[in-house]
């Protein structure tokens, strides 16, 4: 099962594994992190999946939607590494993902 090393609000950082085929936002709540409201249950309507993904995996990543980047715009907290959790699938090339939760809006 692919890693994915998750780093809290509070800069607690902890290494999980999740099954293939998850979204990383599935990913992230299934493994305990409450903080990860991701309300809307991955329709792409709320943003509060939110997370910073480290430099080195952006490149891997899908392309933005016209949505998500819309849902972004209304964050304080988007930089060029934010990305809506529930629009990533969490597959094996992804293995050793790093993601911040982003800050609450
Ligand atoms: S869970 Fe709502 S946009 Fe991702």
């Amino acid at each position: 099962m692919p890693r994915l090393i998750v780093t809290t609000r509070s800069g607690e950082t902890r290494e999980v594994e999740a099954q293939s085929g998850l979204t990383v936002m599935e990913a992230i709540r299934d493994n305990g992190f409450d903080e990860l409201l991701a309300l809307c249950g991955g329709c792409c309507s709320c943003a509060t999946c939110h997370v910073h993904v480290d430099d080195e995996f952006l490149g891997l990543l899908p392309s933005m939607t016209e949505d998500e980047d819309d849902l972004l715009d209304s964050s304080d907290d988007r930089d060029a590494s934010s990305r809506l959790s529930c629009q990533l699938p969490f597959t094996d090339e992804l293995d050793g993902l790093r993601v911040r939760i982003a800050q609450e809006d």
